[in-house]
């Protein structure tokens, strides 16, 4: 009864210009490992669900990204959108596709563009957290302990009192301010929110019929089409009235039934050039090269080079900067500036 839903339909721009809005960063070989980030998820996926009952779920216009490196998939397991509305509509998508197919179905929901060192402990949870939501319906979240007040995440705080391994969440907070943030850590307590998300198909559909009625409605009226020849055409014509919001918002930060799982494996979920960096071998001078290996670095240090080729590279007395080549784009950009690639990209896209 084991199911599994993969995102891939972000567009990762603060990857720019690896990351395209035509080639987003799960579709790359982001670490250099030989696989692009999808292809290395879905592999970590099948120790706990079976290949046949994993689904991809992402936007039409990377169909044919999908099926070239998942070529071993079935049409029915890439579920496609017709318009990006974030991931909570394509969540209660899957959720009643599987339910339809399985009413006894948990899912496991994952990212498609994270990295995750220790692959056996990953499955240890994810068997143990599917365990758990079978006995009980409950919104089971993967909470890694934060190290500094990143806003770019979601915050659990889970039950003061509850020292089980699965805690009762007290609190979700999506994506807070830095202030807030920087009191949640002092505060203690809290978990970073890993975006990876077990429950049971009923659990999470009787969520969205309660936090999201509109939503539910929408979908619930395609019950017929979904799984059959009528879907494509019910997703044509509706999809995209479905509000543009994400599950954290949505579901997590109202649902009172929501439980935390603190992780065991060590994640990162690779957001930008600088959380690579960490997470990539270092040369001699604490450069990070990618795709590279011609590189002379003597006088630089802590640079994150990437080139499309294996282009020789010479940098001389720049410091923790990134440094990336690639097709008709190069960027240098100092690692503390990381965030604003996101800007920078839009910048450029409108000027050229
Ligand atoms: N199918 C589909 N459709 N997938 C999507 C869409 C969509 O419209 N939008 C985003 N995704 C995919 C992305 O490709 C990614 O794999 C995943 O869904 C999460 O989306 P992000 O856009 O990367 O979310 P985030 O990083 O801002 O925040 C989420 O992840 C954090 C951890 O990385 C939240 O869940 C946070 O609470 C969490 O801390
Ligand atoms: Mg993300």
């Amino acid at each position: 009864n084991n199911y599994a839903i993969l995102m891939a339909g972000g567009v990762g721009s603060r990857f720019w210009p690896v990351s395209r809005a035509s080639f987003p960063k799960q579709f790359h070989d982001m670490l250099g490992s030989g696989k692009s980030l999808l292809q290395s998820t879905f592999t970590r996926l099948e120790k706990s669900v079976p290949t046949q009952n994993i689904f991809i779920l992402t936007n039409a216009n990377y169909a044919s990204l999908v099926k070239e490196q998942l070529p071993q998939i079935e049409n029915r397991q890439i579920v496609l959108e017709p318009a990006m509305r974030n991931t909570a509509p394509c969540i209660l998508l899957a959720g009643l596709k599987i339910q339809k197919e399985n009413p006894n179905a948990q899912i496991l929901v994952a990212p498609s563009d994270h990295w995750i060192e220790n692959e056996e402990a990953f499955t240890k949870d994810i068997l143990a957290a599917f365990d758990a939501v079978q006995r009980q319906e409950i919104l089971m979240t993967l909470g890694v302990k934060p190290t500094f007040p990143n806003t770019g995440y979601g915050y659990i705080k889970a039950e003061q009192f509850d020292k089980s391994p699965v805690k009762r969440v007290e609190r979700f907070t999506e994506k807070p301010d830095f202030k807030t943030a920087q009191s949640f850590l002092s505060e203690g307590n809290y978990f970073w929110n890993a975006g990876i998300f077990i429950w049971s198909a009923k659990a999470i559909v009787k969520a969205f019929e309660k936090h999201e009625p509109q939503m539910f409605e929408l979908f619930k009226s395609g019950l017929a089409a979904f799984n059959s020849t009528e879907e494509t055409q019910f997703l044509d014509e509706h999809y995209a009235k479905a509000e543009n919001i994400s599950i954290d918002y949505a579901i997590l930060e109202k649902a009172d039934n929501v439980y935390v799982l603190e992780a065991s494996f060590d994640w990162s979920d690779l957001g930008t050039w600088g959380a690579l960096y960490e997470e990539l071998p270092e040369d001699e001078n604490q450069n990070v090269l990618v795709n590279t290996t011609k590189v002379i670095a003597d006088t630089a240090n802590g640079n994150i080079v990437r080139t499309s080729k294996d282009k020789l590279v010479v940098i001389d007395g720049l410091q923790d900067y990134i440094i990336v080549d690639h097709d008709d784009a190069l960027i240098i950009v100092p690692k503390e500036k990381e965030q604003d690639i996101k800007q920078i990209r839009a910048n450029a896209v409108k000027k050229f």
